[in-house]
C-alpha cells in the first residue's frame, strides 16, 4: 500500500488509501468517500475506474501487452493450446502433463448436451440470428442442469464451469446447423476442442469429414486470443449479474447478450459487412472520409480499442494466422481480402487514424479468417462467445470466491425532475 492521497472537498480533507497492483497503475480506494464526504465519483464508461481486484488478466494498452496469469499472449498462442489456456485461466497456473490430461478428459466428458435441448431448438425460427439462439439456449442450461446452479457450493460451481466450457461449442454448432437446416452433429470425443467444433459445424451424415489440421490450429489460436480480456463490457456484465447470486448459466447468458453489440464482440461481423459494402479498393477513400466526418456516425469497424492505444497484440498474431489460413486454402484473388489489406494499409498511414491511435484490432482479422474457413458472418460473434466463456467463468468464480464480495450497485448523478406532485389525468 502506498501513501494515501489527500483530497479536499469543501472544508474537509479526506485521505484516500492508495492500492498498488503487482504491475500497472495504482488505484485510489474511494469506497469510503460517500460516507465521509457525501459525494460520489462520476466516470461513465469506467475510463478511470477499477471495478474489481483481479489476478487473472493484465493489459498494458500503451505497450500493447496482454498477459493471462502473467504469461504473454504471444507465447500461449505460439506454444499452448486452448484447453491448456482454459486450465490456466481457471486455476492460476499452467497444468502439469497429468493435470492437463485430466482436465482435457473432464471437458471432453461433458461435450454432449441434454437430448431435450434438440427439441428446445425446434422452437426457434430457422432464420434467427445465432447469437439470439446462444443467449436463449445458454440461459436455458440452468433449466436443463439445475443440479449445478447453487453458487455457494464449490462442487456445483466446478461442475457448472466444466459443463459450460464443454457444451458451448456443441450449442454454437447446433445454432449454426439449425440455421442452415442440417442435422445436428454429435461431438466426437477423440478430437481436440477446435477440431471437434469444426466437425460439429461442417460435417454432414452423408459424407466423411476430415478435419484440416491447419484450420483447426488457427481456430484453436483464435480461441486462445479471445479467451479473456480483463474487465471488458461482457465480463463486467457477467460479474454484475453474478454479484446478485444469479446462477452461472444465467450470468454467462448475460455476458453473451452484451458481447453481441457491434462495439464489442459484434465488431467482427460488422467489420466483414463493412468490407463487403466497400466492395472494391477504389471505394476505400470514400469510406475513410465518412469515418473521419464528425457529422457521420460511421466508424471503421475493426479499428480502434478502448485500452490498446499502441497496437492490439492479438491483432498481430491474427494477421499471421490469416496468412497461414489463406495460403492453406489457396485463397488468392478474393476481392474482400484485397479490400481488407488495402484498407489496413491506408488506415495505418492516414494521419487521422495514426494520431488517434486507431489500429486494426483483433476483430478486423478474425472475421476474414472465419469467412475463409466457411463460417457465415452471423457466426463470428458466436465463435467469440465460445472462446470467451472460459474468461467469463474464471472471472465469475474469482468474484464468488472473494470473501469480501458484495452485490455490484453503481450510483448515479441524477439530472431529472426534482420532487413534484402527481397531477390527475383530467387536469394535465
Ligand atoms: N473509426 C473512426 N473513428 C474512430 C474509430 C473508428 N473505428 N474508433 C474511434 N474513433 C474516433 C472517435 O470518433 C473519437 O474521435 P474524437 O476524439 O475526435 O471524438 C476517438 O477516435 C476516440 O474514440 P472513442 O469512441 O472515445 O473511443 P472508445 O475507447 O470509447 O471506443 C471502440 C473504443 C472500440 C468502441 C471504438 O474504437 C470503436 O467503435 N471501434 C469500432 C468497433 C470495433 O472494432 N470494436 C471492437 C473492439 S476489439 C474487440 C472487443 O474487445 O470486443
Amino acid at each position: 500500500m502506498n501513501a494515501p492521497v489527500t483530497i479536499k472537498i469543501g472544508e474537509k480533507s479526506i485521505d484516500l488509501p492508495v492500492k498498488a497492483g503487482s504491475v500497472g497503475p495504482d488505484v485510489l480506494d474511494i469506497g469510503k468517500l460517500y460516507a465521509e464526504a457525501g459525494v460520489f465519483t462520476f466516470d461513465p464508461g469506467f475510463t478511470s475506474t477499477a471495478s474489481t481486484e483481479s489476478k487473472i488478466t493484465y493489459i498494458d494498452g500503451d505497450a500493447g501487452v496482454l498477459l493471462y496469469r502473467g504469461y504473454p499472449i504471444e507465447q500461449l498462442a505460439e506454444h499452448g493450446d486452448f484447453l491448456e489456456t482454459c486450465y490456466l485461466l481457471l486455476n492460476g497456473d499452467l497444468p502439469s502433463a497429468a493435470q492437463k490430461a485430466d482436465f482435457d478428459y473432464r471437458v471432453t466428458r461433458h461435450t454432449m448436451v441434454h437430448e431435450q435441448m434438440a427439441r428446445f431448438f425446434q422452437g426457434f425460427r430457422r432464420d434467427a440470428h445465432p447469437m439470439a439462439v446462444m443467449v436463449a439456449s445458454v440461459g436455458a442450461l440452468s433449466a436443463f442442469y439445475n443440479d449445478s446452479t447453487d453458487v455457494h457450493d464449490p462442487h456445483q460451481r466446478m461442475v457448472a464451469s466444466m459443463r459450460m466450457i464443454a457444451k458451448i461449442p456443441t450449442i454454437a454448432a447446433m445454432a449454426y446447423k439449425y440455421n442452415v437446416g442440417q442435422p445436428f452433429v454429435y461431438p466426437k470425443n477423440d478430437l481436440d476442442y477446435a477440431s471437434n467444433f469444426l466437425r460439429m459445424c461442417f460435417a454432414v451424415p452423408c459424407e466423411d469429414y476430415k478435419v484440416n489440421p491447419v484450420l483447426a490450429r488457427a481456430l484453436d489460436r483464435i480461441f486462445i486470443l479471445h479467451a479473456d480480456h480483463e474487465q471488458n463490457a461482457s465480463t463486467s456484465t457477467v460479474r454484475l449479474a453474478g454479484s446478485s447470486g444469479a446462477n452461472p448459466f444465467a450470468c454467462i447468458a448475460a455476458g453473451i447478450a452484451c458481447l453481441w453489440g457491434p462495439a464489442h464482440g459484434g465488431a467482427n461481423e460488422a467489420a466483414l459487412k463493412m468490407l463487403s459494402e466497400i466492395g472494391t479498393p477504389d471505394r476505400i477513400p470514400a469510406f475513410i472520409a465518412k469515418a473521419k466526418d464528425k457529422n457521420d456516425p460511421f466508424r471503421l469497424m475493426g479499428f480502434g480499442h478502448r485500452v490498446y492505444k499502441n497496437y492490439d497484440p492479438r491483432a498481430k498474431i491474427m494477421q499471421r494466422t490469416l496468412q497461414e489460413v489463406l495460403s492453406e486454402l489457396g485463397v488468392k484473388d478474393d476481392p474482400l481480402f484485397d479490400v481488407a489489406l488495402e484498407l489496413e494499409r491506408i488506415a495505418l498511414s492516414d494521419p487521422y487514424f495514426v494520431e488517434k491511435k486507431l489500429y486494426p484490432n483483433v476483430d478486423f482479422y478474425s472475421g476474414i479468417i472465419l469467412k475463409a474457413m466457411g463460417f457465415p458472418t452471423t457466426m463470428f460473434t458466436v465463435l467469440f462467445a465460445v472462446a470467451r466463456t472460459v474468461g467469463w467463468i474464471a472471472q465469475w468464480r474469482e468474484m464468488i470466491e472473494d470473501p469480501g464480495q458484495r452485490i455490484g450497485r453503481p450510483r448515479q448523478l441524477y439530472t431529472g425532475a426534482p420532487r413534484r406532485d402527481y397531477v390527475p389525468l383530467g387536469k394535465r
